[in-house]
């Protein structure tokens, strides 16, 4: 007997003459078209569609910074051109190439170009990098690898063309330069005289990361040095016994000692600033991958121990921009020290394999949250990808909005997610 289509006509005759029925199938048809719908979204992974969100967002924050760019009509020195944030009064802030966040923007292009392959961020990503060439010459200022690795960086890194290489290197001779072989530290900030004499802040950790690229790229040890000494350094005097980081400490240079440890961003001297904590646990996580010390792979675990562990820390794991701000629950959060600490916690996980678990577990639930609630919506807020970071609550600068920083880690720990689920097999 044939049996389905025996089936088939019974079900037939039942369509014909039972319509109730014919209602509950077309409902029962529905809802597994819902639930195949939804297990095609899951299938197709958070990072699938966040890249997609963000492709929109991009799209829209480089059609706008174009525009900029040609009415600035910048012909030398260094205007207003690459985005970093919004305005109390709503407006997009542009800044100069000369500021600590200019590379972010070309960076998130780049890694947009890597993970979708697409030659148009490839375009934008060349055209906003070019920008910040004459940052090349640059020796005021510790950023030089926040501006310039994040941006040529990212671009080498992918293409591999010979002129990025020299203006890297060129940069990374001027960041060197700005190391003091007494203090065996680099120098972070030359303005505020009247404070300190020789400031060192925790976020000059991020920038070793182009003094190691030279150093593999040249074979010069004194780059290696260099950053070496600035992490052993860092690792001795930034950070108090529950390893949390003072954000910064200022040497006296005749005598070699430190003059104050103190806060500029943060609540208060002794309290923990989150991005500051943020800073500590990536640069940690760097320099044991650029190093192989087992010295700083243990002052990540326990930077990440403290960050996991503490009681201010919400279960959602986005912080609060300060550990020890006074109104918490009531205090904006810091979306950029998570994407921050996402990025790096994904980092130890290649690093720690008897954490690597915990590491990814926690990673993977800041990315959740961040897509859950912290995505700017399609179209909006002049295509920045996150809200809510906080840039210097006590400056009442930057509070509760989109930062071109966390934007960038944020698709950077995307990436980082991305290889380490494919591994995986996830
Ligand atoms: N490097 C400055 C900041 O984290 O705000």
């Amino acid at each position: 007997m044939n049996y389905s289509k025996k089936i088939g006509e019974i079900g037939s005759k039942m369509l014909i003459f039972y319509p109730w029925n014919r209602r509950c199938i077309s409902v029962l048809l529905m809802g597994l078209i819902l639930i195949l719908n939804s297990c095609r979204t899951k299938n197709k992974s958070i990072i699938e569609s966040d890249f997609e969100h963000i492709g929109h967002q991009l799209s829209l924050a480089v059609s706008l910074a174009d525009s900029n760019f040609i009415k600035v009509n910048p012909k030398s020195g260094r205007d207003p051109i690459i985005p970093r944030s919004i305005s109390p009064e709503h407006k997009m802030i542009y800044v100069g190439t000369d500021d600590w966040c200019s590379g972010f923007f070309p960076g998130s292009l780049w890694y947009m170009y890597e993970y979708t392959k697409d030659p148009k961020w490839e375009e934008a990503a060349k055209k906003y990098t070019a920008m910040l060439e004459q940052e090349k010459n640059n020796k005021s200022t510790h950023d030089l690898g926040f501006m310039m690795y994040c941006s040529y960086g990212n671009g080498y890194r992918i293409n591999k063309d010979s002129s990025y290489r020299k203006i890297l290197l060129q940069t990374a001779m001027n960041l060197k330069s700005r190391y003091n072989p007494k203090l065996k530290v680099i120098r972070s900030w030359d303005f505020g005289s009247d404070v300190w004499q020789f400031p060192v802040i925790i976020d000059n950790m991020m920038n070793l990361e182009l003094l190691f690229w030279a150093f593999r790229e040249t074979r010069d040890s004194s780059y290696f040095n260099v950053a070496l000494n600035h992490a052993l350094t860092t690792k001795n005097n930034h950070f108090r016994a529950d390893y949390s980081t003072y954000h910064v400490v200022d040497y006296d240079t005749i005598t070699g000692h430190v003059r104050q440890k103190m806060t500029h961003q943060g609540y208060s001297d002794e309290s923990a600033w989150a991005r500051g904590q943020a800073w500590a646990l990536y640069g940690y996580a760097m320099c044991y991958r650029e190093t192989g010390r087992t010295e700083f792979l243990d002052q990540a675990k326990n930077v990440a121990n403290f960050l996991n562990d503490h009681q201010n820390m919400p279960p959602d794991r986005i912080p609060y921009w300060d550990f020890n701000s006074p109104k918490i629950p009531d205090e904006p959060r810091d979306a950029s020290a998570a994407a921050i600490i996402a990025s790096a916690l994904f980092d130890l996980c290649k690093s720690d394999a008897k954490n690597q678990g915990e590491y990814k577990k926690i990673g993977d639930k800041i990315i959740q949250n961040l897509s859950d609630n912290y995505l700017v919506p399609q179209n909006k807020l002049f295509g920045f990808i996150l809200n809510h970071s906080t840039g210097s609550k006590p400056h009442h600068s930057e509070v509760d909005v989109p930062l071109s920083y966390a934007d960038y880690y944020f698709l950077e720990a995307l990436i980082r997610k991305s290889e380490l689920d494919k591994n995986h097999g996830n």
